[in-house]
């Protein structure tokens, strides 16, 4: 049993325009309060909140209007609101909210953010086919770590990509490999975590060169808008250095590269 509502609920909530209003708080309740404590639902997005939204209220708009006494009823509080002296302070308020939330959105529109979207780049873009490496032209497709055609002379190579680890790479991908190295912290994107087993355990040898070579700046337009602060080695090392300091990274690590048979892109996820 409920309560009869007293005469002045009765008349607002026989009354269409306020019917509309209650039922567009209800639906805008539901969907961001209740649906997200339903098991297994998470929050809503926000676009998925506003095409909900508007569907009602084409719902909402298409009731009030069905028949010409109701949209008239309907539009009464909406003019009274805009012409009645007795609702002066109602109509300033309803202004003034509208011009600020146009005001707001406009400005979260124009607002530059810090963080770069994360999902809109790449983490291992599809490299070039072929590059030049100090003047010389490289073909990565198909390419292998030529040091590893010399299974005697390994333990020099590795000997050899250590120290160009440590003397290079150290500070940035640190002591474990792991991309923590001291002056980490002050980068965005993160240098890449290389005992994780989404870098190099991803990629072909001749993907891990490119990137060492060519660093941050030679990233494609799929790797950008990101700032990344791995620098352009082909200016500092060798290509002798950079295939040495491949081996000890995959030695090191324990992973196995990515061979050509496996990948024909050369690691693009
Ligand atoms: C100034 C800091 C810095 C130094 C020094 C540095 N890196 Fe990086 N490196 C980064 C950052 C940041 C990223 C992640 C962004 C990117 O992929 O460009 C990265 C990414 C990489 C990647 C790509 C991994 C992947 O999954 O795509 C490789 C390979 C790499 N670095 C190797 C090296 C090697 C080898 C050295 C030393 C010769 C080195 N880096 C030195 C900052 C650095």
């Amino acid at each position: 049993m409920s309560a009869p509502l007293p005469p002045a609920l009765r008349r607002y909530a026989g009354h269409p325009f306020w019917q509309a209003v209650a039922i567009l708080v209800l639906a805008y309740v539901l969907v961001v309060w209740v649906v997200p404590l339903l098991p297994g639902s998470a929050i809503v997005p926000k676009s998925v909140v506003l095409q909900y939204m508007v569907t009602v209220l084409v719902g909402v708009l298409i009731y009030v209007s069905d028949s010409e006494a109701r949209w008239t009823r309907f539009k009464e509080p909406i003019n009274a609101m805009l012409v009645e002296p007795r609702l002066r302070v109602v109509r300033s308020g309803v202004l003034t909210a509208v011009t600020a939330v146009v005001g707001l959105v406009a400005y979260g529109q124009v607002k530059t953010t810090v963080a770069a979207p994360p999902n809109l780049r790449s983490i291992h873009p599809a490299p070039p086919t072929e590059i030049t490496f100090r003047g010389k032209s490289i073909t990565l497709t198909g390419l292998e770590n030529p040091l590893r055609q010399h299974a005697d002379s390994l333990p020099t190579y590795l000997a050899e990509g250590k120290q160009v680890y440590y003397r290079n790479c150290l500070p940035c991908h640190g002591d474990h490999l792991d991309g923590l190295g001291h002056y980490a912290s002050g980068f965005n994107p993160l240098p890449a975590n290389f005992q994780d087993n989404g870098t190099i355990a991803q990629l072909t040898e001749s993907f891990v060169f490119w990137r060492v070579a060519k660093g941050g700046p030679g990233l494609p337009r799929e790797g950008t808008p990101w700032n990344s602060a791995m620098p352009k080695w082909e200016d500092f090392l060798t290509e002798r250095e950079i295939w040495s300091v491949i081996l000890f990274l995959y030695d090191q690590t324990g992973w196995k590269p990515r061979t050509w048979e496996k990948a024909e892109s050369g690691g693009a996820k």
